[in-house]
């Protein structure tokens, strides 16, 4: 007998130890956790469903079946638009640790202590692809951080690449209908993909890390981060300072290779967000150690480019990293709509000591992000949980779609007022952000340099090839041509070894 029931004990710790993957069995890890069920059925009013209504409508007048009816009218309006661009996206929770106070350069309270913990939420996301697409394409990926601050939240909106596409934002909705679907065939469009490229030359530099190996990342975990905005910073004096932020996988930077990436796009078209899921769970925390190259009005004047370009990188030989922090994920969702398709992050979303970026596309920003989720979410968006600041909001807005929370209570509702409702506050030093002036500046420098010298040969024969994959899908012989001039004023050698590869892929490479 006992021996038996040793033999069975055996078998259950194989069966349950043989479970690495938590996302998997995460309803049976749900059912171990609770040996009865968790309630009694109710519909969304608090009645109680009996038997009756739950298991069948036949031979019955559905419009008397409650449970019928909450869930015929609710289920018909599960959806909410999808982002507009990063739809597809995983995220989780954790904390930001400061490593080295900020207090000579910013007084945003945020940054100010060594050793101070605020909590985050983050979540990662390819541009291009739909909410139900594929994690492994190739394509720059969105890093939000949204910290939860003691002066209300502080959202850094970036990428895995430290350069963006475009310097207008003007150019944004372009760029996004170029790489989206076609209008006619709804697929995704070669000719189309490298007519924005060539229109827009600026776009090159962001178009080369797309191709290179950084293009498809090895799951969330193994991705940088990088601010791209230059943001201006105050400190308790009231002195101006810049910076750009930058955070390193601690665990290293990994990449995909084209093939892999296509293997596992069949076999798992959600391989990232399943990989930051059991990571989490087994207890193993991604994190990433966080820093900023810091310039002063003396530096931004003298830098031989427009630093607050976002086209343009700032290299780390001429702005140092200056380290500032660890960013560490040891949470994940418990409900993911609630918790990561409702977080709205927002450049905007800023702190005192810190005030977002002079440049046109970030003044740009602080407009869509708002005006996306009011569509998204409906314009109560910040009074969702995850988007709440964990200080108390007293605003005179009220009313319009739920969530309202409270409304602000009995509280006056218009300001200025006589009756003690809300009152600004006096900010020692207001600062206001610089104004300058954008010009057009050199597209092709840093993308030479890039190529030159940031690239091993290993690694510019895959950017190559890479490009030479895509480019042998477009069909306009004009565009083709065109591109690889593009590609010959970055580099000659860019642009013969990619004409080449094309000559050798299609010997049918007319008028060339
Ligand atoms: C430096 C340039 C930019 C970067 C780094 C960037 C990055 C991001 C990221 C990471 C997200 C996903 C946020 C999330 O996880 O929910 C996002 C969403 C979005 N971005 Fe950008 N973006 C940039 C420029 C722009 C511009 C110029 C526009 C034009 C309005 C724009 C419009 C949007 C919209 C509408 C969303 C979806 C927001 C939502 O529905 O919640 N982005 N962006
Ligand atoms: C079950 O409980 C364990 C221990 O608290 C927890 O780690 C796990 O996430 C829970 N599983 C589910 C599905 O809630
Ligand atoms: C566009 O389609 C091609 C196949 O024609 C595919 O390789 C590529 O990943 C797609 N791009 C995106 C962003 O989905
Ligand atoms: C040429 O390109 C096509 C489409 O990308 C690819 O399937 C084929 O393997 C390529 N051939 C050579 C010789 O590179």
């Amino acid at each position: 007998m006992k021996s038996e029931w040793c033999l069975l004990s055996y078998i259950g710790l194989i069966m349950a130890t043989e479970h690495h993957d938590f996302a998997a069995n995460q309803i049976v890890s749900f059912r171990d956790n609770h040996s009865h069920p968790v309630g009694i059925l109710t519909t969304s009013a608090g009645k109680m469903v009996n038997y009756e209504e739950a298991e069948s409508t036949l031979n019955k007048r559905l419009i008397l079946n409650e449970f019928f009816m909450d869930t015929y009218t609710k289920f018909n309006r599960e959806r909410i638009p999808t982002r507009v661009v990063h739809a597809k996206g995983a995220g989780a929770f954790g904390y930001f640790e400061v490593t080295h106070d900020l207090n000579d350069i910013c007084k945003a309270k945020v940054f100010n202590k060594v050793g101070k913990q605020t909590p985050v939420a983050v979540r990662f996301s390819p541009i291009l692809q739909e909410r139900g697409g594929i994690d492994t394409s190739r394509d720059p990926r969105g890093f939000a951080i949204k910290f939860y601050t003691e002066d209300g939240n502080f959202d850094i909106v970036g990428l895995n690449m430290p350069v963006f596409i475009v310097q207008d934002p003007l150019f944004f909705p372009a760029f996004v209908h170029s790489r989206k679907k076609n209008p006619q065939t709804n697929l995704n469009d070669s000719n189309m993909f490298w007519d924005f490229v060539v229109r827009r030359p600026k776009s090159i530099y962001n178009t080369l890390y797309t191709f290179s190996d950084v293009g498809i990342s090895d799951g969330y975990r193994h991705m940088p981060g990088f601010s791209i905005h230059t943001y201006q910073v105050v400190n308790s004096k009231g002195a101006k300072f810049f910076v750009r932020f930058t955070f390193t996988p601690d665990e290293g930077v990994k990449s995909l290779d084209s093939q892999t990436a296509q293997t596992l796009a069949a076999v798992d078209p959600d391989y990232a967000t399943r990989d930051l899921f059991n990571a989490i769970s087994a207890g193993n925390f991604p994190s990433w150690t966080a820093y900023v190259q810091v310039l002063s009005l003396y530096d931004i004047q003298s830098a031989d480019f427009d630093v607050f370009d976002v086209t343009k990188n700032l290299p780390v030989e001429k702005y140092p990293l200056r380290p500032l922090g660890r960013l560490v994920l040891n949470q994940n969702q418990v409900n993911y709509f609630a918790e990561i398709e409702q977080l709205a992050f927002c450049p905007d979303n800023l702190v005192p000591g810190i005030l977002g970026a002079p440049d046109k596309l970030f003044e740009a920003r602080r407009f869509g992000y708002r005006d996306a989720q009011n569509y998204r979410l409906g314009r109560n968006y910040d009074n969702i949980i995850v988007n709440k600041p964990i200080v108390e909001t007293w605003t005179y807005t009220r009313d319009g779609r739920a969530p309202v929370k409270y409304n602000q209570w009995n509280v006056p509702n218009y300001y200025p007022n006589s009756y003690n409702g809300p009152v600004p506050f006096k900010e020692d030093h207001n600062v206001e952000v610089i104004e300058i002036f954008e010009g057009p500046g050199d597209d092709f420098c840093q993308p030479r340099e890039y190529y030159l010298y940031a690239l091993t040969s290993a690694e510019r024969t895959r950017l190559i090839n890479n490009i030479v994959a895509s480019l042998v899908t477009v069909t306009d012989p004009i565009l083709k041509e065109r591109s690889i001039d593009i590609l010959k004023a970055v580099n000659l050698d860019l642009g013969v070894r990619v004409f080449e590869g094309l000559v050798a892929n299609q010997t049918k490479y007319y008028e060339y």
